[in-house]
């Protein structure tokens, strides 16, 4: 495994569930994180939590254009390369079609999708430069099989999948890693809105999940895990 010490990490959806572990597990093994969530509350106990400074800390909404740049400004002004790039943030709309509405279709897009591709127009061309850098997705299991009333969300998703797959292909010639981590469900705030009957006991605990990346932040360059499933043990639909 390589160390973390000395690498910068951008991670998104830091105040999650996945991401405030993923926060404290990177901050604690010697990275040097810059956090952003939309909650500023939950984003200062998060820093707090992983002794991150509130300049290396932005509450932002991550689908808006304008924030990814200012984001992007204050991202270099505090740190003057991008190691790891981890996508953590996103949202989940399940529903089935008869409820699912013009505005949640376009909300699970612009959230899991376009934000993820915001990000990497800004932050993709230092990697270039460096010639180097991994990028984490989180498309879960549903960016790679279908679930009832998941329309949206696995539009969403295997959007994800297969953008990063394609720019996977354009980066072949540096050494730009991508990973894209195939969760199945883990306990975490994200199932506190969803409207479905789900075994939370049993899911991945949100601890679990943040170390898988974590692991995948520690991988040596002479490799790449393109892809990892993890899933609950009780619930593999892969
Ligand atoms: N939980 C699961 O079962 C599961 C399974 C497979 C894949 N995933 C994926 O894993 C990722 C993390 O999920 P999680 O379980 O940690 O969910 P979570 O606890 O609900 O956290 C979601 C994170 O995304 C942030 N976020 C959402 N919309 C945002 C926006 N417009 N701008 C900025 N930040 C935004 C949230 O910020 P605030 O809290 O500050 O609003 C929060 O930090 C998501 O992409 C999710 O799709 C989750």
């Amino acid at each position: 495994m390589e160390t973390l010490k000395g690498k910068n990490v951008l991670l998104t959806g830091a105040t999650g569930g996945i991401g405030s572990h993923t926060a404290r597990l990177l901050a604690g093994s010697g990275a040097t994180v810059f956090l952003t969530g939309r909650n500023t509350e939950k984003l200062r106990t998060v820093a707090a939590e992983s002794g991150t400074p509130e300049a290396r800390t932005l509450a932002l909404d991550i689908a808006q254009p304008e924030a990814v740049q200012a984001l992007k400004a204050q991202y270099f002004s505090q740190l003057p390369t991008i190691d790891i790039l981890v996508n953590a943030a996103g949202i989940g709309i399940i529903k089935t079609m008869d409820t699912l509405d013009d505005a949640d279709f376009l909300r699970s897009l612009q959230y899991n999708l376009y934000a993820p591709f915001l990000l990497l127009k800004s932050f993709l061309p230092a990697m270039k430069e460096a010639k180097k850098g991994l990028i984490i997705n989180i498309p879960g299991v549903l960016g790679k099989t279908p679930m009832a009333g998941a329309a949206a969300y696995s539009a969403s998703k295997y959007g994800l999948t297969g953008m990063m797959q394609s720019i996977r292909e354009e980066l072949k010639r540096t050494d730009i890693r991508i990973t894209n981590l195939f969760l199945g469900g883990v306990d975490s705030p994200f199932w506190d809105t969803i409207d479905l009957r789900v075994q939370r006991d049993k899911m991945i605990q949100a601890e679990e999940a943040a170390k898988a990346i974590w692991f995948l932040c520690q991988q040596p360059a002479s490799g790449v895990v393109s892809e990892m499933v993890l899933q609950p043990f009780n619930h593999q639909v892969i």
